[in-house]
């Protein structure tokens, strides 16, 4: 495996591997890597003969407030995990490597990037964007993939891929659980273990919304059920319970009548768990 701590470096490994007549798959990562990161390695693998890893806890995405000087890391732990995945390439800049020297320009996807989670954490998928842009521009690689558990994120890199027409494929891939139904996710070591054993009640809330679904419920009923589900869970601060149309984000009203995505948002201690699930409504007949 080669590890790459240059952008130049990397960008040798894609021009020698194309070379040889191979493709190129890309798995961004913030490193801390779990069976969640595992996954989409495997899912790059099927895609692409080459798979380059990067790992880059990118500063541009956090807010003031967030959780950017606390966000593990174990870079040895990351290398040998991945090592044993058969990866081709680890990517793994300084944030001097990535943005010394840098100006002020960035890329910004508006419509997607300002509601939402977009709306709670302002600038965050600005600096999403921009890093994968870059990321893209310095690995050129032919496919990337994204995990579906950051919705949102995924929604945006699409619009921001077909908008400037960037070369490559992104594939979303399905979120990785605990056994309990907890998201895998780097932020769950942050849990205290009182919040670690409340932190499945995201899990429960989506199941309840994906099974009440199948009688027609209004979304407003949808949403209580939602929320009574994580009421449950007496630690948990809700930050947000959002559902929309599956492909566009848009709000809902009224009946569910096509397929929706359930966001949810809580807060346990200092750590924001996200959790989705896109939900089908109930069977028309004529
Ligand atoms: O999902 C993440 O880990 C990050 O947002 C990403 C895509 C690697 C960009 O920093």
């Amino acid at each position: 495996m080669r590890i790459c701590p240059t952008k130049q470096a990397v960008r040798e490994f894609t021009r020698e591997t194309r070379q040889g007549g191979h493709s190129v798959g890309l798995v961004p990562t913030m490193g801390y890597l779990h069976d969640g990161h595992l996954s989409l390695v495997r899912t790059a693998k099927q895609r692409a003969d080459k798979v380059v890893v990067s790992i880059f806890v990118n500063p541009t995405q956090f807010g003031p407030n967030e959780d950017l000087a606390t966000y593990p890391r174990d870079p040895d732990r990351d290398l040998a995990l991945l090592e044993a995945e058969g990866v081709a390439a680890v990517f793994i800049p300084s944030v001097d490597e990535m943005y010394g020297g840098a100006g002020d320009s960035f890329v910004e996807v508006p419509g997607l990037s300002g509601v939402l989670q977009g709306a709670l954490r302002p600038g965050h998928f600005r600096g999403v964007s921009t890093v994968v842009t870059k990321l893209f521009n310095i690995v050129q690689p032919d496919v990337a993939v994204f995990g579906e558990k950051d919705y949102q994120q995924l929604a945006v890199i699409r619009q921001m891929v077909r908008d400037l027409d960037m070369p490559l494929e992104i594939v979303g891939a399905p979120t990785v659980r605990e056994d309990d139904g907890l998201a895998m996710s780097s932020r769950n070591v942050g849990l205290a273990p009182e919040d670690r054993e409340q932190a499945p009640a995201l899990f429960r809330a989506l199941v309840a919304a994906e099974e009440a679904a199948r009688s027609g419920p209004s979304i407003d009923s949808l949403n209580e059920t939602i929320r009574s589900v994580l009421a449950q869970a007496s630690r948990a601060k809700v930050e947000s319970v959002d559902i929309r149309d599956a492909g566009t984000l848009a709000p809902l009203e009224g009946i569910l009548q096509r397929d929706a995505v359930v966001l949810l948002a809580v807060r346990f201690g200092g750590v924001l768990l996200i959790d989705q699930r896109v939900i089908a409504p109930a069977l028309m007949t004529a």
